[in-house]
């Protein structure tokens, strides 16, 4: 699976590639989007991990997720060092990541942040919430990844169990459930795809189809472009 590897020669030609992977929680566009990431050798960031660090630093510091002035001087003050995913993992922090995410004041500290990613020659793929529409509505390829909520929290009380966390099914669901509200119903940069966004269901596909499909988009020519040995021109709507 994956079809060939990207060649040296073609690396120039992904240059200006910026890969907006967006979709919600639990939907496997994280592990796509690293899995575009390698396979094109461009650079990666997971923006999820800029609002977890800030959550964790209110935690740390016994602050309230709803202290907006807090939250901004937490989002203000992260580095890209701090940004450990097997430290911003728990539940805490992943709802705290989604309540302090409404707060505009810390969505503004965050974006200059992940627009700097991807101007510095080599293309990046950068997966959110909010990538395709507000950090870069100028992205040349735009995947919207999505599952039914079940399936989300089938996968993600799967991979709780396989880690050794305690976890019951109804609660990961409503957990889900929960952040989904909370992140589509937000005021400043909800949850939404892309009008331009390819939607893509992994509800009935494994990984590998999943990233089989993402692969063949990325490589094709961005929209307005003829297309190139890479490969099609993208389709922007998932086939049904
Ligand atoms: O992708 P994730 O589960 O790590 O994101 C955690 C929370 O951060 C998510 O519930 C909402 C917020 N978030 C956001 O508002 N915008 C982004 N681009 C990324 C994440």
């Amino acid at each position: 699976m994956g079809g060939r590897r990207w060649q040296r020669d073609d690396v120039s030609e992904m240059a200006h590639r910026i890969v907006a992977i967006d979709g919600p929680a639990a939907s496997g566009k994280t592990t796509l989007a690293r899995r575009l990431a390698q396979h094109f050798q461009l650079e990666f960031l997971d923006t999820g991990l800029l609002y977890r660090a800030v959550a964790r630093r209110l935690i740390e510091a016994g602050q309230r997720f709803e202290d907006a002035a807090a939250a901004e001087a937490a989002a203000r003050a992260i580095t890209l060092a701090e940004l450990d995913p097997a430290k911003l993992r728990s539940e805490a922090i992943s709802q705290g990541a989604s309540r302090v995410a409404v707060i505009p004041a810390v969505r503004a500290a965050l974006l200059e942040l992940q627009r700097t990613l991807g101007r510095v020659g080599r293309g990046a793929v950068l997966v959110g919430r909010d990538i395709g529409t507000v950090v870069r509505p100028d992205a040349t390829h735009k995947i919207y990844v999505t599952a039914s909520v079940e399936e989300r929290a089938t996968r993600r009380f799967k991979e709780l169990q396989a880690r050794g966390v305690p976890a019951i099914y109804e609660q990961v669901l409503a957990e889900l459930c929960q952040r989904d509200a909370r992140d589509r119903s937000r005021a400043v940069a909800p949850l939404v795809p892309a009008d331009d966004a390819f939607i893509l269901d992994s509800s009935n596909r494994d990984a590998d189809a999943t990233f089989e499909i993402a692969r063949a988009i990325v490589a094709a020519a961005p929209r307005g472009q003829p297309g190139t040995a890479a490969g099609p021109t993208p389709i922007r709507q998932e086939q049904p």
